[in-house]
């Protein structure tokens, strides 16, 4: 098969393919304890919420009809577009309309098209890359530039906490943006850490990328006000310069793609564009489905009082497992482990750094693989730091959004295993 640049970037067996292959293998396996991926979990209450929007729309007159049989326009639904617009303006008192914002199929879509809109060969044939200021960062990124030498990264500084926590902050003095940053850009909450960038870190990049006359893309995926699922103060951030991604996947909608772009009309209008080329239209089914959550405010109140808690009790319920599994117990008799855990913030993960890790993670996340446990080893999450960083191979990301015992369990081996490693170097 006689491939193009395009076909070989985007069918490249990288390093995240196979894992994702490997998750996908594995998901077929009843025995696997999969704490690897960042499916969002079936949260009763809201799937009975969702179960009920459905039954409305199907005694609908020509309800059924017009979800699946009508386009949406390539900026996405008119009417959720609307009702989000003021949910905005009204909570958070954002100077947005619908002109401001744009769906795509997932955000994960979104992301594709805002790194190649502002980075890549740019017209006057000059190269120009999306900046992460603090890594780790989201595994999505990784691949998404058309074109190879596509972002740019920064190491943290680290933060030591009591009770054996750490937090990562965005190293300011060590950040240079040169001419060839086109776009800055974080997650907060952050995939794969659990870190949410303070105001202050918030505020400072913003003006960073204002001074450099440059977007600033937040990537709210986890995020205010839905899903909302961050365990600690956060002001949202929203202006003409800032590109604010929504989703309604971690809300409990992930199969039905729908990502949401906030940003001035300029932007999300090219995203328009981009739509009406790639897929004519954003599906609309997520749109249809979250409607009336929007329009009533019901999809924050759920978000607060029952998306937020559920997975807060899951993060400190295996934070404290971590703890008991992991540390010195003399009535174990186990030894304890030099480990230290990203301050659980937000999102469904818990970031584990295993200092002076005897193996590489990869070779952790193989041992583990073997004992049908999977998690995501922490070399994945560093698109655009290409130096050798020891810090990269100590740490890993593990989910917490499955049922509690298959939580328990992993914990168990993750612990068993990295013991024996420790043990046997
Ligand atoms: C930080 C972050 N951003 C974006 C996405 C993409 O989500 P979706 O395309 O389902 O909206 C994810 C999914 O896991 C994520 O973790």
């Amino acid at each position: 098969m006689n491939l193009s640049k395009f076909g070989e970037k985007f069918t490249r067996k990288a390093g995240i393919t196979q894992l994702m292959d490997d998750l996908g293998e594995a998901m077929a396996k009843d025995e696997m304890l999969m704490l690897g991926g960042g499916n969002p979990a079936h949260i009763p209450a809201v799937q009975d919420r969702f179960r009920k929007r459905m039954m409305d729309i199907l005694a609908e007159p020509k309800g059924f009809e017009s979800m699946i049989g009508n386009y949406d326009s390539s900026r996405g639904n008119a009417a959720f577009i609307e009702a989000l617009a003021d949910m905005l303006r009204e909570t958070f008192g954002w100077a947005i309309g619908p002109e401001n914002i744009a769906l795509t199929n997932g955000s994960q879509n979104a992301f594709f098209c805002l790194f190649n809109l502002f980075a890549g060969e740019m017209p006057d044939g000059s190269k120009k890359k999306v900046l992460f200021p603090l890594t780790p960062e989201y595994i999505g990124y990784v691949d998404s530039g058309l074109s190879d030498e596509f972002f740019m990264a920064q190491r943290p500084s680290i933060e030591l906490l009591d009770d054996g926590l750490f937090k990562y902050h965005v190293d300011f003095d060590a950040l240079e943006i040169g001419d060839d940053i086109g776009a800055i850009c974080v997650s907060r909450p952050t995939n794969p850490t659990g870190n949410v960038l303070t105001d202050e870190e918030m505020e400072h990049l913003d003006m960073l990328a204002r001074e450099k006359g440059i977007p600033f893309i937040i990537d709210n995926a986890y995020g205010t006000p839905f899903p909302d699922i961050i365990y600690t103060e956060a002001k949202p951030l929203w202006n003409e310069n800032t590109v604010v991604c929504m989703s309604l996947s971690k809300f409990g909608l992930p199969n039905l793609r729908t990502g949401i772009v906030i940003a001035r009309k300029e932007i999300a209008s090219a995203i328009a564009d981009i739509n009406g080329v790639m897929h004519l239209a954003p599906g609309g089914m997520g749109a249809r489905m979250a409607i009336d959550l929007i329009r009533n405010g019901e999809i924050m109140q759920m978000s607060r009082e029952i998306v937020r808690p559920f997975y807060q009790r899951k993060a400190f319920q295996t934070l404290d497992w971590f703890r008991e599994e992991l540390g010195s117990s003399s009535s174990s008799g186990k030894e304890a482990v030099p480990y230290r855990i990203h301050k659980p913030e937000g999102a469904l993960f818990l970031w584990l750094w295993f200092q002076d890790l005897p193996c590489t993670a990869g070779e952790l996340y193989d041992r583990l693989k073997v004992r049908n446990t999977l998690i995501i080893p922490g070399h994945h999450f560093f698109p655009g730091l290409d130096e050798y960083w020891q810090h990269k191979h100590e740490c890993i990301r593990v989910t917490y959004a499955q049922d509690d015992d298959v939580v328990h369990e992993g914990v168990k081996i993750i612990a068993d295993e990295v013991r024996k490693i420790y043990r046997e170097a």
